[in-house]
């Protein structure tokens, strides 16, 4: 096999035992290779299943992947070198910039230059000795899915071959939880409801107990129940605004909060929070599992900081029995990237199999869906919020019973069985649409969206529909409050960053009552049918990926079984300050600041002149930071809020710290002298 290499590649390869044997990457398991998608690299393979094209020039040997990856060896110290030719390749979108980085025990060994389609590709020769783990390392910008190609990556070694494995996950920065000191209110202080109409407010706080809490200010119609602590009742009917007061007294301190409650046409006045049962439950998800969730959620303290919604995603309704095979198998197929099969273990479950509605029209819940109606009101009665899923096409993404011809039923279903929110996921309605075009995408959306806007509840309308025709322009205007601007994730560096550093401009419109969804937080324990595995992102990431969600101002749905949480997750998870950002009232998303291809700050206004920025390292080696605010177009003396540590930083002009590999530093400003 020829080559070229560098000058100092030569000088090694001569000193290399000659008795080297050299092993092709592509033939090691590719499937530990993490990714921006669920699709499993294929060996000779571009992302997206053709051949290997770099500069025109077509390769038989390597492998392709999608989006920013990284596949890790372990090398056992028996490497001597690792050469490969890289390159964006040519199927990817004029933006795509791909830089490859070999990475050895934590060290960056090689940075190749940014790279571009139509580019050729460029050639790598990188000394190994000593080396224990490797990592080949794809870092993507400009398009977040772009296909990364590895040309015949070789290894040359003594002993026996290197072996692929899956990343350590790194040892989790010390965060305590907060110890139960005096009274503190969850973060969330506004709330919208429409006028007479029924609304839950589950009063969150915190602290030592015994703690006696009060809320005072109530228009009439809503009552307040201090052993459960749950608001409830009816909205007036007078649009405005009403300033409840939330008291909380314990032997530790006292705390007071106002609270706004508007009654008007706006809802979700803040993002949604709370947890959706997809990527932990899929297609098993039972009545006793949302429960056990819910009540973990209350158990573990996560409701009292706003974790209050709980969403059923797919798979409680039954799958017609007698279905058209290709429409199931084009349902299925359209989504790309799956993981083959997933839910064939749903599908295969005859418990699920029904007819997809009654007599009447009704849409009929699987038998582990017994009693809808009873789930909601023992949600309710604990201050939770229920979701729930449907698709505007025949089938649902799982295949299940979808809304296509019966929305108005529908509708009207979800809100007397007494759901506060709905997801409406794209999936088979391809099928019934002729063409793609933007008024295609808003049609069956502002169907449903009419449907709820005539019920007797608020519902709060999610649309899934991945970011397609600019949603977040028209999201709105079909009766939606939030909307899904990216594809499903994965729990991969690669997913996390595609969703969270990308698109920032669609943030420019989002606001109260109009959200852009990064879907759901992939935090905790997730496995397709509660087959659970933590989560593949460092501690470090996880936070990146918490705080981006929170600057963005995206939905908070945990992805993780609330039954499982760690220490960490947990701690992150009841970081009221964090939150606070996300649910800030004045709801003005973050605008991004790029310092270098590998450091930006993204910085969020938030109510009352303080500032949120989070000042996030994409490298692959921990950066070290000199930042001054009017870097940020920050004028002016401000004091720094550390929100992981809890600390508060002297520097008034300005930051200087490391910032860990893929990670965060997140900090509210507050103006000085206040
Ligand atoms: C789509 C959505 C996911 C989930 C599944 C259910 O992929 O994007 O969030 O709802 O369908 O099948």
């Amino acid at each position: 096999m020829k080559r070229r290499i560098t000058l100092l590649g030569a000088l090694l390869w001569a000193a290399a035992p000659l008795s080297g044997k050299e092993t092709a990457v592509a033939t090691l398991n590719l499937r530990e290779t993490l990714q921006a998608t669920w699709a499993v690299p294929a060996a000779d393979t571009a992302a997206g299943g053709g051949p290997l094209r770099v500069g025109r020039v077509t390769f038989a040997r390597g492998f392709g992947t999608a989006g920013g990856s990284r596949l890790e060896l372990a090398l056992g110290g028996r490497a001597t070198r690792v050469q490969a030719r890289t390159g964006v390749d040519d199927t990817a979108g004029e933006l795509a910039t791909i830089r490859f980085l070999i990475v050895g025990d934590g060290r960056v060994l090689y940075r190749g230059p940014w790279q571009q389609r139509g580019g050729p590709a460029v050639p790598l020769d990188v000394p190994l000795a000593g080396i224990q783990r490797l990592a080949l390392v794809a870092d993507v910008r400009g398009e977040p899915y772009a296909p990364a190609d590895w040309i015949e990556p070789v290894i040359t070694h003594t002993g026996a071959p290197p072996a692929a494995v899956a990343p350590a996950p790194g040892a989790a920065p010390a965060a305590a939880l907060t110890p139960a000191g005096p009274p503190r209110f969850a973060a969330t202080i506004v709330a919208g409801v429409r006028p007479g109409r029924p609304w839950l407010w589950r009063v969150g706080v915190t602290g030592a107990g015994p703690l006696a809490v009060t809320v005072a200010g109530l228009p009439p119609g809503l009552g307040f129940d201090p052993a459960t602590r749950v608001i409830a009742g009816h909205a007036p009917s007078a649009p405005g605004d009403y300033r409840l007061r939330f008291a909380a007294v314990s032997p530790a301190g006292r705390a007071e909060q106002e609270f706004l409650l508007v009654v008007g046409e706006m809802i979700a006045r803040t993002p949604p929070m709370g947890w959706c049962s997809w990527y932990c439950m899929s297609g098993r998800v039972s009545d006793a599992w949302v429960r056990a969730a819910a009540e973990a959620l209350g158990r573990d303290g996560l409701a009292d900081h706003g974790w209050t919604q709980v969403n059923i995603d797919d798979f409680w309704m039954t799958r017609p029995a007698a279905d058209d095979p290709r429409r199931l198998e084009l349902a299925a197929r359209e989504r790309l990237g799956r993981p083959a099969g997933y839910y064939k273990a749903a599908i295969a479950d005859p418990a699920l199999l029904g007819p997809a509605r009654d007599a009447q029209g009704r849409i009929q819940p699987n038998p582990r869906f017994p009693d809808m109606a009873g789930l909601t009101a023992w949600l309710h009665a604990r201050g939770f919020r229920a979701g729930i899923y449907s698709s505007p096409g025949v089938l649902t993404c799982g295949g299940c019973t979808g809304s296509f011809g019966h929305e108005a039923e529908d509708a009207a279903q979800f809100a007397a069985w007494g759901f506060d929110y709905l997801k409406y996921d794209w999936c088979s309605y391809s099928l019934e649409t002729d063409g793609l075009e933007r008024a295609d995408w808003r049609r069956p959306y502002a169907r449903m969206g009419a449907a709820l806007r005539a019920q007797p509840r608020d519902l709060v309308f999610n649309l899934c529909q991945y970011g397609r025709a600019g949603v977040w322009e028209w999201g709105a205007e079909v009766g939606g409050q939030t909307w899904r601007v990216a594809e499903d994730l994965v729990d991969t560096w690669g997913a996390i960053s595609a969703a969270g550093f990308f698109g920032e401009e669609r943030d420019r419109g989002a606001g109260p009552g109009r959200w852009n969804d990064l879907d759901q937080l992939m935090l905790g324990r997730i496995g397709w049918d509660r087959k659970l595995h933590d989560v593949r992102l460092t501690p470090d990431e996880q936070r990146t990926q918490f705080a981006l969600w929170c600057l963005r101002g995206s939905p908070l749905l945990l992805a993780g079984d609330p039954a499982e949480l760690d220490g960490f997750t947990r701690a992150l998870l009841t970081n009221d300050d964090a939150i606070a950002v996300d649910q800030d009232p004045l709801g003005r998303p973050a605008r991004r600041v790029v310092l270098s291809p590998t450091l930006e700050a993204w910085v969020r206004p938030l109510a009352g002149g303080a500032v949120a920025v989070g000042l996030f390292n994409r490298d692959e080696e921990p950066a070290a930071v000199e930042l001054r605010w009017d870097d940020l177009g920050l004028a002016g003396d401000w004091r720094a809020h550390d929100l992981w540590r809890g600390t508060v930083d002297p520097g008034r002009r300005n930051w200087s710290g490391a910032v860990p590999r893929h990670g965060v530093e997140f900090l509210r400003l507050d103006p000085f002298p206040p």
